[in-house]
């Protein structure tokens, strides 16, 4: 019987029937052999022992011939043989209150001796031994409350999984431009002309900025992860931010002689600044780098409207090569690189995307750039009560 609850009810169950039989028996015995029976006589002894440890003036004053006659009134003078009565019934129900203490008492213990070798047994466990807890010898009172506590091994046991394949996957990605690193300056120091250590030197700051990056867009996802970023939300202008990324991004537009241009009005978002700045910057990126040499990159951010709702919205197109519509889904996994793209990322930068714009409740819709070439890609942010005209 593994519930404490049926436990204790049979254990009860018990007491009461071990009383009655005694009853019974008694009440049997008595009609059988009649008054003069053993346990009668030393019933009677025991409480007129009893009785006789009292003081004699607890039995008070004796009767009046007419207390005696009024039927239904206690006579006011206690006979001492009554009191011993009442004290062996008194000593009885004690007996019987402690049998049945006692049996309670070891039912719970039995039923919660499973609860402690269990908490023995995670007490010993080592730090990351996720397996489940055995929950068959535990009552059945218990079982919801460590089944949940498995449930809950299960999903950090996959967070854990997940962690540490990130880890493996960012150090697999590390060690490819740290060894370019090394490489590049074995080659600038075995250079023999100042033309050729520009050369390598120049390669060698190529790979240190992208290593540089790779090692923000890591603690990035770090961050985001472990939601360190979630801790200010504030009212932020898209499109106050738009133009300082824009800013930021004109020399590697014209590196490429990329035309960088931004459309949109006034745009209340509340939202995590650092965040926000990192979605965008990351889209820019991509549409610079992985759009065409020559070509016209659009940032656009603004209201749209939805049924009756206006949602604030960033919208960002190239007219590069784009991406095909069976892989647009898979390019917001990590380290997922399209196949055809030109550039050298990490496959970091839009699951970082992803992440920010799920933290957001925002939707990410994906198509075609103007005339049905390039990439587009528009993150839809929810209603917010300030932002509706
Ligand atoms: N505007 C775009 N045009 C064409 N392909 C794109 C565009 N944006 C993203 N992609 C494709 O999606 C892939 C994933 O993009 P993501 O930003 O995650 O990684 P990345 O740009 O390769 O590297 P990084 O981590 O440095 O950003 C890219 O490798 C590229 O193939
Ligand atoms: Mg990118």
């Amino acid at each position: 019987m593994r519930s404490m609850q049926w436990r204790l009810l049979s254990m009860l169950c018990c007491v009461i029937a071990l009383a009655w039989c005694i009853s019974l028996s008694m009440s049997v015995t008595y009609l059988i052999v009649g008054p003069d029976i053993g346990w009668r006589v030393e019933l009677h002894a025991m409480g007129d022992a009893l009785a006789r440890h009292l003081p004699a003036a607890w039995f008070g004053s004796p009767g009046t011939a007419r207390d005696a006659a009024r039927p239904g009134l206690l006579p006011s003078r206690t006979q001492p043989a009554e009191i011993g009565a009442m004290l062996t019934a008194m000593l009885l129900n004690t007996v019987e209150l402690v049998v049945m203490g006692l049996l309670l008492w070891r039912a719970v213990v039995t039923a919660l001796r499973p609860l402690r070798s269990t908490s023995e047994s995670l007490s010993s466990r080592r730090a990351f031994d996720l397996s489940p807890v055995p929950v068959e010898a535990l009552p059945t009172e218990l079982q919801p409350l460590l089944q949940s506590f498995n449930a809950m091994l299960v999903r950090l046991d996959s967070a854990m999984q997940m962690e540490r394949q990130f880890i493996a996957d960012a150090a697999h990605e590390l060690r490819t431009p740290l060894a370019a690193l090394h490489l590049q300056a074995e080659v600038a120091l075995a250079a023999g002309t100042l033309q050729g250590k520009d050369q390598a030197l120049g390669k060698l700051i190529d790979v240190s900025l992208r290593t540089h990056r790779l090692a923000e867009q890591l603690l990035d996802t770090a961050r985001l992860e472990a939601g360190l970023h979630r801790c200010g939300r504030e009212p932020l202008d898209l499109l106050v931010v738009c133009r300082m990324i824009i800013d930021d991004f004109w020399i590697q537009a014209a590196r490429r002689d990329c035309r960088l241009d931004l459309d949109g009005s006034a745009c209340l978002l509340t939202c995590d600044p650092d965040e926000i700045g990192i979605l965008i910057r990351n889209l820019v990126d991509n549409a610079i780098r992985h759009g065409h040499v020559g070509g016209r990159v659009r940032l656009r951010c603004g209201y749209l409207r939805r049924g009756d709702l206006l949602h604030p919205m960033l919208e960002i197109e190239d007219d590069g090569p784009g991406v095909a519509a069976e892989e647009r889904q898979a390019i917001f996994t990590r380290f997922h690189r399209a196949g055809g793209a030109s550039g050298r990322g990490s496959g970091i930068g839009l699951s970082l995307v992803a992440a920010i714009a799920e933290n957001h409740e925002a939707t990410i819709e994906t198509g075609c750039g103007p005339g049905w070439k390039g990439f587009r890609l528009r993150v839809v942010f929810p209603s917010q009560l300030g932002g509706q005209g």
